[in-house]
C-alpha cells in the first residue's frame, strides 16, 4: 500500500534510503523555531486541525480555497482540514482577546494540508512555523516580525549570502490599482496576477492584466521604480538599527497570494533562486473583524515558514547536523540467571534519567556487546554477583575503553558527570546526539 502523493513518512536516523524525510531533522527545525520565537517573547498556541469550511471561504482567497481538503461530516457539517492557521488564530483571539494584554505575540507549529499541484518545495502537507502579533498598529511590530524571521533563518546557520527578505506593501499596490480601476472587488484578481508574475507566462499575465485595464509593462515599471512607502522606510531603518539591513530589500514584485493582507507584506527567498518562498506574511488588519462578524476589531500581522523548503535549503547548504544515535548505557546479562539483577540495574538507571537498553530475548554476551556497539552506546555494564552475594557492576566506557567496577547506584552519577563533560567541550562538526 502506497502513501498518498504529497504526503511524507518521517524515519528516524540513520535513514534507510536517500530522499527519505528525517524525523530528527524535523525535530531539529521545530526546536530552532521554538528557541527563537521564545527569545522574541512569543508564546505557543494551537488550534484544531479541522475547521468549518466557511472559515477559509470568507477571506483566504481563491487559490487556497481551490486547494482545500474538505468534506461533509456525519453531522452534515461542511468541514476542511486546515490549509493555514491565520483564520484560526483570528477566531481564537476574537473569542478571548479581553483576557490578554496587547500586543499578543503568539507562535504555533501546525501541520497544514493543501491539495497542491505537485512541484518542488510544495507538498500536500507541511509543518508551518507561524508567528503573529495582534493588537499593534505601529510598524515597529512589522519590523519585529521580520527580525524574528531573519533570526530564525540565522539560527540554522543561514547568512545574508543565502537568503533575502523581499519587502513590499499591499497598500502601495492598492493605490496603484485604484488609479486605474474603480472596481475594488477585482483588486484581489489583480494581486494574484502580480503574485504570479514570476511563475506564469507573460502572455497569460498580460491577458489577465489587460482585462483589468493594465499592461504588464506598467506593472513592471511600478515594480522597478519601487518607491518605498513611509511605513516601509520605517521598517527598513528599524532593521538597520539591529544590524539586519543586509537581509532585507524593498521589492514590489511581492504582493502575496492570500486575500486578507492590508499593509506591509514580505517573503523570504533563497538567493540562488532554486526554491519557492521559504516564508511569507504581512499585515492583515481587517481579518479579526471579518471573522468575528464585526464584534472584535484588532490589527494583526504575522508570517508562516514551512518546513519543506527550509529542510531542502539547509540540506543543500550542508547545514543539517549529523544526527548520531546514542545511548548512555547498554546492560549485558551474562546469562538468564542474572536477568533479574540486570533488570534492576536497568530500572535504577532509567529512573535516574539515563537512556538504557538491554537485550529483550536471551542472547549470548558477545551478541549483546555487538548490539551495544550498533546502538552507539556510550557505556556497557555487566552486572555480577560475587560469591558473598553482593552485586557489583563492571562498567566500560566504549570511547576510552577504560573499565571500572562500581556499585549499581553509582552508575547514574558517573554517567551524568561524563555527559556534562561532553557538553562542555562540544564536538567539531556540530554533532547532535539523539537520546
Ligand atoms: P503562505 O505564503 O501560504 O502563507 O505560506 C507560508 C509558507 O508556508 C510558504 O512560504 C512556504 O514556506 C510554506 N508552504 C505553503 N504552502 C506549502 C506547501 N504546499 N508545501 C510546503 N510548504 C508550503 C500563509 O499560510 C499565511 N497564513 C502566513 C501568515 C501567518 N500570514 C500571517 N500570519
Amino acid at each position: 500500500m502506497e502513501r498518498l502523493p504529497g504526503f511524507r513518512d518521517f524515519y528516524p536516523e540513520p535513514l534507510p534510503a536517500s530522499g527519505v524525510w528525517s524525523i530528527n531533522a524535523r525535530q531539529h527545525i521545530f526546536a530552532g523555531w521554538r528557541r527563537v520565537a521564545t527569545r522574541y517573547g512569543f508564546t505557543e498556541y494551537d488550534g484544531p486541525p479541522l475547521e468549518p469550511l466557511e472559515l477559509y471561504t470568507l477571506k483566504s482567497g481563491n487559490e487556497i480555497v481551490g486547494q482545500l481538503y474538505n468534506f461533509t461530516d456525519k453531522g452534515g457539517r461542511e468541514i476542511a482540514l486546515r490549509p493555514e492557521l491565520t483564520p484560526t488564530l483570528a477566531r481564537m483571539v476574537a473569542a478571548h482577546h479581553r483576557q490578554y494584554k496587547k500586543p499578543i505575540k503568539w507562535f504555533a507549529l501546525p501541520q497544514l494540508f493543501r491539495y497542491e499541484r505537485q512541484q518542488k518545495g510544495r507538498l500536500r502537507e507541511h509543518f508551518q512555523f507561524n508567528a503573529d502579533i495582534v493588537g499593534e498598529t505601529d510598524p515597529a511590530a512589522d519590523a519585529e516580525l521580520i527580525a524574528l524571521l531573519i533570526d530564525v533563518l540565522r539560527e540554522f546557520g543561514l547568512t545574508a549570502r543565502d537568503f533575502v527578505v523581499r519587502l513590499s506593501s499591499r497598500r502601495a499596490w492598492e493605490e496603484f490599482f485604484r488609479r486605474r480601476c474603480s472596481d475594488a472587488a477585482r483588486a484581489y484578481e489583480f494581486y494574484q496576477a502580480v503574485d504570479k508574475l514570476e511563475r506564469e507566462s507573460p502572455e497569460k499575465t498580460n491577458e489577465t492584466l489587460r482585462q483589468l485595464g493594465f499592461t504588464i509593462d506598467e506593472v513592471r515599471d511600478f515594480i522597478s521604480a519601487g518607491r518605498p512607502t513611509p511605513e516601509l522606510e520605517f521598517i527598513v531603518s528599524d532593521l538597520a538599527a539591529r544590524g539586519l539591513a543586509e537581509f532585507v530589500r524593498i521589492d514590489y514584485g511581492i504582493v502575496r497570494g492570500l486575500a486578507y493582507y492590508t499593509g506591509p507584506v514580505f517573503e523570504a527567498f533563497d538567493l540562488q533562486g532554486e526554491f519557492r518562498a521559504i516564508a511569507g506574511g504581512g499585515r492583515y488588519d481587517s481579518l479579526v473583524k471579518l471573522i468575528s462578524g464585526g464584534k472584535v476589531d484588532l490589527p494583526a500581522l504575522g508570517f508562516g515558514m514551512g518546513d519543506v523548503v527550509l529542510t531542502q535549503l539547509l540540506e543543500r547548504q550542508g547545514l543539517l547536523p549529523k544526527f548520531t544515535a546514542s545511548l548512555d548505557l547498554f546492560c549485558i546479562a551474562e546469562d538468564e540467571a542474572s536477568r533479574g539483577d540486570t533488570l534492576r540495574t536497568v530500572q535504577l538507571c532509567r529512573d535516574a534519567g539515563l537512556s538504557v537498553e538491554y537485550a529483550l530475548s536471551p542472547m549470548k554476551p558477545d551478541k549483546q556487546f555487538k548490539r551495544a556497539l550498533e546502538l552507539g552506546a556510550g557505556h556497557v555494564a555487566w552486572v555480577k554477583r560475587s560469591p558473598d552475594g553482593t552485586k557489583a557492576v563492571r562498567l566500560r566506557n566504549l570511547a576510552t575503553r577504560t573499565e571500572v567496577v562500581v556499585r549499581e547506584d553509582e552508575i547514574a552519577i558517573m554517567l551524568k558527570a561524563a555527559r556534562a563533560e561532553d557538553r562542555s567541550c562540544p564536538q567539531p562538526g556540530n554533532k547532535i546526539t539523539l537520546t
